[in-house]
C-alpha cells in the first residue's frame, strides 16, 4: 500500500509515545483513531495533545484554526474494532512481547488485508511480533524517539518477512509526518538504541565510579560532549522502567555486559522512581 492510499491511521496505546505519534498524525492531516483501554486514559492523552498544540499556537507556529482542524481529526475509542477502517495501525502499548503479539493477532482479524501493522517497540524483535499473525508481510517497525513530536528520526524496521510495499508505505508516512526516516533491518536495538543504551549505561556506571552527582554528570555530557540534555535528564525523560527494560532486552539478546542495566538504576525502578512520569527519578519534578 502506497502512502497516498493511507488516509486513516490507528494508534494503539496513548502513553507518552502513542500520544506523541497521534499528535504527529493529526498534524499531518491523517484521520486518526486512538485506542486506549479506558476512556479516561484516552481523554487524558487528548488533553496532552491539545495542550502541546496550544503551545504551538501561542508561539505562532500554528494557527488556532489549524489546531481545531487537527484536533477534529482525532477520535478516541476503547474498542479495537473501531480501527477496522485504518490503513495503517501503529502499536505503542506496553513493552512486552506477549501483549504485543496478542494485539497484532487481534488486529489481523479486524483490519483489511492490505492494512499495514507497525510496532513502535524499542528493543523487542519485530519479527517475533510479526510471527503472531498469518500475514507477517504487512508488519514493520516504526520506531519513534521520545518526545516523538520533537525528535526528527523514525527508524523504519524491516522484519524478516516484511514486504517492500509495507516498508515503503511506512517510510512514506514517516516523511509525511515531517520526520527523517531511515530504513534498517530487525536487529536488537535497531540502530540508535544499539548504540545509545550501552552508552547511557556507561554514563550511569560512571556516576558511581567517579562519585559524581547527577547534575555534574549531566553538565559533563552537555558541556563536554555537546549532548542536548544530560544522561540523567534523558533517562528520567525516557522513563527509568523503559530504560531498564530496553537494557535487559538487549542484554538477553546480545550478552554484552555493557547492555545490562547497572544495579543502581534497577533499584530505582524497583523503588518506583521512574523519572518524570512518577515525579521522581534522578531529579524531583513538580
Ligand atoms: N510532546 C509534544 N510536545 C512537546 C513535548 C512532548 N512530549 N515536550 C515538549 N514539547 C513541546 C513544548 O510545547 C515545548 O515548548 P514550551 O516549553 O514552550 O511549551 C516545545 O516542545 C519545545 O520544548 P523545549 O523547549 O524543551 O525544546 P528544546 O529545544 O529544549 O529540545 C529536546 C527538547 C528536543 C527534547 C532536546 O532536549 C533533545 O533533543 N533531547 C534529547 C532527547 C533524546 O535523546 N531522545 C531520545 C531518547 S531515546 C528513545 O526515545 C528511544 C526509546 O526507544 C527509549
Amino acid at each position: 500500500m502506497a502512502d497516498s492510499e493511507i488516509r486513516t491511521i490507528g494508534v494503539v496505546g496513548l502513553g507518552a509515545m502513542g500520544a506523541g505519534i497521534a499528535q504527529l498524525s493529526i498534524e499531518a492531516g491523517y484521520e486518526t483513531v486512538g485506542r486506549e483501554v479506558t476512556s479516561d486514559l484516552g481523554e487524558s492523552a487528548r488533553g496532552r495533545i491539545a495542550h502541546f498544540l496550544q503551545r504551538k499556537v501561542d508561539k505562532e507556529r500554528m494557527t488556532a484554526d489549524d489546531r481545531e482542524a487537527a484536533l477534529a481529526r482525532l477520535s478516541m475509542t476503547t474498542e479495537l474494532a473501531e480501527l477496522a477502517d485504518c490503513d495503517l495501525v501503529i502499536e505503542a502499548i506496553v513493552e512486552s512481547l506477549d501483549p504485543k503479539r496478542g494485539l497484532f493477532a487481534e488486529l489481523e482479524e479486524i483490519v483489511r488485508p492490505e492494512t499495514v501493522l507497525a510496532t513502535n517497540t524499542s528493543a523487542l524483535s519485530v519479527t517475533e511480533i510479526a510471527a503472531a499473525v498469518g500475514t507477517p508481510q504487512r508488519v514493520v517497525g516504526m520506531h519513534f524517539f521520545n518526545p516523538a513530536p520533537l525528535m526528527p528520526l523514525v527508524e523504519i524496521v524491516r522484519a524478516e518477512l516484511s514486504s517492500d510495499e509495507a516498508v515503503e508505505a511506512a517510510y512514506a508516512v514517516g516523511e509525511r509526518l515531517g520526520k527523517r526516516p531511515i530504513r534498517c533491518h530487525d536487529t536488537p536495538g535497531f540502530v540508535v538504541n544499539r548504540v545509545l543504551i550501552p552508552l547511557l549505561n556507561d554514563c550511569l556506571r560512571v556516576l558511581d565510579e567517579a562519585r559524581l552527582s547527577p547534575e555534574d554528570l549531566d553538565t559533563a555530557m552537555t558541556a563536554g560532549a555537546g549532548w542536548p540534555m544530560g544522561p540523567c535528564t534523558l533517562v528520567d525523560l525516557v522513563g527509568i522502567d523503559v530504560h531498564v527494560h530496553a537494557s535487559e532486552a538487549l542484554y538477553e539478546k546480545l550478552r554484552e555486559p555493557r547492555m545490562a542495566p547497572p544495579p543502581r538504576i534497577v533499584a530505582m525502578k524497583n523503588a518506583g522512581l521512574l523519572g518524570r512520569k512518577s515525579g521522581r527519578g534522578f531529579y524531583v519534578y513538580e
